[in-house]
């Protein structure tokens, strides 16, 4: 049970991080859902929480690529919740494109928030999870970052640059009782997979499971993380055994 805990969600307005802004209140947590620009469904996904299981919950506008913003947010969060327990690195974004036909902004979108947004969000937390004597990290990677996936070169190198972030600050901070792990989706239905309509079929016969995974399906593995207490560094496939 988390009960008490004070879990920060990035990118929980939609899709995944919605998902584990629910598993999370669910068993007690309380939620700061961080959102890029859908305010609406912010506040619905709190209210939610709110009304089903009596949780504090508030959302956060925040650009998490935005250093400062981030600063800003984190100390926002601790004024507003009193202290920060876990760390959920889940917004993230894509901009496909076969690497002949990559612009540089492409390249730099993705990396800075897949990739620098994440190291944002744990360099301001994690002094609080050290004078807290212990914290949680959890990062979504993707089954991308463990094999390259053609026309994601940008998204690619964000998700396996996660993996490298996630194992050298579980070996930095290790000793001051913060763990740190990453899990690496398959294919998840979400807004981000229905740009993918079409190259579905391609996907699934790739998958020994069959077909698509749910989202609160990656929940349930990102909050099992968030509450293990002799894992860290490590890199959970939540796939349909898509990455075997
Ligand atoms: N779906 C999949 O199949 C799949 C597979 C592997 C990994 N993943 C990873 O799982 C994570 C969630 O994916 P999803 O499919 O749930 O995506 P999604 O439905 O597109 O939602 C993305 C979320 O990230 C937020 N966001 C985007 N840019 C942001 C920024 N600069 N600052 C703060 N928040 C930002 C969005 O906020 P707004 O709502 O305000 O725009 C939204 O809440 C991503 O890291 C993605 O790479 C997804």
């Amino acid at each position: 049970m988390l009960k008490g805990k004070i879990a920060i969600v990035t990118g929980g307005s939609r899709g995944i991080g919605a998902a584990v802004v629910q598993e999370l209140a669910s068993q007690g947590a309380d939620v700061a859902v961080i959102y890029a620009g859908n305010q609406e469904l912010a506040e619905k996904v709190c209210q939610d929480c709110r009304d089903r299981y009596g949780v504090r919950a508030g959302s956060y506008c925040c650009n998490v690529a935005d250093f400062e913003a981030a600063k800003e947010t984190v100390a926002k969060i601790k004024e507003d919740f009193g202290r920060v327990d876990i760390l959920i690195n889940n917004a993230g974004i894509t901009r496909d494109k076969l690497i002949l036909m990559m612009k540089e902004e492409d390249f730099d979108a993705v990396l800075n928030t897949n990739l620098k947004g994440a190291f944002n969000m744990i360099r301001h937390c994690s002094s609080l999870f050290i004078r807290n004597k212990g914290g949680r990290i959890v990062n979504v990677s993707s089954v991308v970052g463990l094999h390259g996936n053609a026309g994601q070169s940008n998204y690619a190198a964000s998700k396996a640059g996660i993996i490298g972030l996630t194992k050298s600050v579980a070996k930095e901070l290790a000793a001051k009782n913060v763990l740190c792990n990453a899990v690496a989706p398959g294919f998840i239905e979400t807004d981000m997979t229905k740009e993918l309509s079409g190259a579905e079929e391609s996907w699934m016969s790739m998958i020994p499971l069959g077909r698509a995974g749910a989202a609160r399906e990656v929940a349930k593995a990102v909050v099992f993380l968030a509450d293990a207490d002799y894992i860290t560094g490590e890199v959970l496939r939540v796939d349909g055994g898509m990455g075997m």
